[in-house]
């Protein structure tokens, strides 16, 4: 059964689809920073949605991309400098973060996105929700290994990561899958864990909507955490849906680097895209981001970045409103150019 989350009157703040292209010009400079008097863009501004039992503002951040530059997930990843990364973090709670996605097999040679997080954020702010994800394995020296699939495993995983973060609890895990197996042992394994007080709430990732089905027999689902941008395809959408329609919360990955998945963010953007992007004197990634919230209030953003610029960016992403002829435009990118 889901938790119903609750939508408060700031589930609001972003989905206004009334705004003419002139008159939000203005609004757009100001969200993306442009204006040298402006102060930054708080990520209140993007509204608020109950994540488990927590209020969260809709724009946060995930941390990929903090261990390396260059693509996430390899082995030989050129480790990211450690004070940006730190300052990258820190900024991103100063500016109202307070839902950050984490794993412990996000790692390069030398840094790992956890003990980051630990580093930069410890002793943690009651109301920073940090989300992470079990499942996938990767040795020592960074290749990918077999999957956790037995209950010894997950809570060999979920115990990782509370080391790794200093926590005698994880706020919310996210069972991440591949394929179309079924999850409900892997899933009873972290509810087990979650009854023991190791977990406050479950999430899945990557999932087809009967994985949704079967997951919610054994515990409430918190959140969903699928890839998903312009360009995704219509499954994802309709998971996009489902999840609107129970109150649960759908997290999308790879919204900014799309089609470039761990790889990161490509130049090539569909016209209308850039038209809107230009339109606003806003970035690309902003309109990406902005049009993912107008999805519906239930839809959370974990922009990655290893990049303080970039960061003020995507948060002020959460105060571009668009417009419907901004959005219509937007839709047809979104159905031409299907990425998955
Ligand atoms: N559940 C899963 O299976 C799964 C899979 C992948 C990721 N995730 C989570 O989802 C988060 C988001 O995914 P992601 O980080 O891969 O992708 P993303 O947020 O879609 O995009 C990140 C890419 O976009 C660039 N970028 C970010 N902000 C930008 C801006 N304002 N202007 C220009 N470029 C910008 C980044 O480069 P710079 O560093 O140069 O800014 C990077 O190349 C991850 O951090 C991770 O927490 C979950």
């Amino acid at each position: 059964m889901a938790i119903m989350t609750g939508m408060t009157s700031e589930n609001t703040a972003n989905t206004t689809m009334t705004t003419p292209v002139h008159t939000a010009r203005t609004a757009a400079g100001t969200a993306a920073g442009n204006t040298a008097a402006t102060a930054p863009v708080d990520a209140a501004a993007s509204g608020t949605w109950t994540l488990g039992d927590r209020a969260v503002h809709r724009i946060g951040f995930g941390t990929m991309r903090l261990p390396q530059t260059g693509p996430a997930l390899t082995p030989h990843a050129v480790p990211r400098d450690r004070e940006q990364a730190l300052r990258v973090l820190r900024r991103a709670v100063e500016l109202g973060v307070n839902h950050i996605d984490t794993a412990a097999f996000y790692f390069s040679p030398l840094r790992s996105a956890n003990e980051l997080v630990n580093r930069a954020l410890a002793p943690y702010g009651d109301d920073l929700v940090i989300a992470t994800k079990v499942g996938p394995a990767r040795g020592p020296d960074g290749h990918w290994t077999e999957h956790a699939r037995t209950p010894e495993r997950l809570r060999a995983q979920v115990e990782q990561n509370l080391r790794e973060l200093g926590r005698d609890h994880l706020d919310l895990v996210n069972l991440r899958i591949v394929g179309t197996d079924p999850v409900a042992e892997r899933f009873g394994a972290l509810a087990e864990l979650r009854q023991a007080g190791l977990i406050r709430h479950l999430g899945l990732s990557n999932i087809r909507p009967h994985h949704l089905a079967e997951a919610q027999a054994i515990a409430p689902v918190t959140c969903v955490q699928n890839p998903y941008g312009i360009g995704s395809s219509p499954a994802q959408d309709e998971l996009l849906r489902l999840c609107g329609e129970q109150g649960i919360a759908f997290v999308p990955f790879y919204a900014i680097a799309g089609a470039g998945r761990e790889g990161g963010a490509s130049t090539a953007e569909p016209p209308q895209v850039r038209i809107i992007a230009e339109a606003r004197g806003v970035s690309t990634a902003q309109v990406r981001l902005a049009w993912t919230l107008h999805r519906g209030p239930h839809v959370l953003a974990i922009p990655g970045t290893g990049d303080v610029a970039h960061l003020e960016d995507n948060v002020a992403a959460g105060a571009l409103q668009l417009s419907a002829q901004e959005l219509a435009l937007l839709e047809e990118a979104h159905t031409d150019t299907p990425a998955d």
